[in-house]
């Protein structure tokens, strides 16, 4: 055998060791979920992604080729996260509530704690119209950007397993929840008027509170919000005084006794 023969078979070789070792990966992570899932564990541990990146970063040190190592270590710790949400939920997850109930934040970390694909709903649909929401309220009216939000969720028939963070007046359209719920599970966002306002006091996008940023309006709006909101609901969390994580694990958790008992 030439010596170029000999080393393609050592590469080969080589790529067995690595297929196999991570298609053993992949099943021990789907016996941790199982296992967490089980014994009521703690789903989602943050501090083990970061003794792993640790680890790595030191295991690496000084390496050639440390970097591209990095990031395929990245690429597969991505899909072990995936192989985990399509575990847990086989579905999208709707996040809606109130203007600053969290659900921007809370979107954000299920989708860095399980690589999920986020629809920011107001963002696809201030890109798709090439301007800001409020500039959309202004220049072709409400009524235009709640056509444009019940078309998009439409649209996200055709997806599974992201989280889609709706508008906060996105539930009032029943047509919408209908759409929400074909292939979703609805987790509403809660937080008192006060958090609220503390959390929305600064940003200018708002149109419909920008001119009422007080209390009053956002409890009177919210008061008129409220049944719509809670018809539209698999499930409810609380998010004042909690942390992202807490709020993370409370909605997993919550989602599965749903899932459970809704089999
Ligand atoms: C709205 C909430 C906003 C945005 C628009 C209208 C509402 O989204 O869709 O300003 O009717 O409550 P956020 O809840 O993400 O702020």
């Amino acid at each position: 055998m030439d010596q170029l023969k000999i080393l393609r078979e050592h590469l080969r070789q080589n790529d067995e060791i690595i297929l196999n070792a991570l298609l053993m990966r992949n099943s021990i992570v789907e016996e941790i979920m199982a296992y967490k899932e089980a014994k009521g564990l703690q789903i989602l541990q943050p501090e083990q992604d970061e003794k792993r990146d640790k680890w790595l970063s030191e295991r690496l040190e000084g390496k050639r080729h440390g970097k591209e190592v990095q990031n395929v270590f990245k690429s597969i710790v991505e899909n072990s996260k995936r192989i985990q949400a399509r575990h847990l939920f086989n579905y999208n997850i709707v996040l809606i509530g109130f203007m600053g109930a969290g659900k921007t934040t809370i979107s954000d970390f299920l989708s860095t704690c399980f690589a999920m694909d986020v629809v920011e709903m107001d963002q696809v649909i201030s890109d798709r119209e090439g301007m800001s929401i409020s500039d959309i309220f202004e220049v072709y009216g409400e009524e235009h950007f709640r056509n444009a939000e019940t078309n998009l969720l439409k649209e996200m028939q055709t997806k599974h397993n992201v989280v889609i963070s709706c508008g906060g007046g996105t539930p009032m359209r029943e047509c919408n929840v209908v759409e929400m719920k074909k292939n979703g599970r609805v987790v509403l966002l809660t937080a008192k008027p006060e958090t609220i306002l503390e959390r929305v006091k600064d940003s200018h996008d708002r149109p419909l509170i920008e001119n009422n940023k007080n209390v009053e309006f956002i409890e009177e709006l919210m008061l008129k919000r409220r049944e719509k909101y809670v018809a539209a609901a698999d499930i409810i969390i609380e998010t004042d005084n909690k942390t992202e994580l807490e709020i993370c694990e409370e909605l997993v958790n919550a989602l599965l006794k749903f899932d459970a008992e809704n089999k």
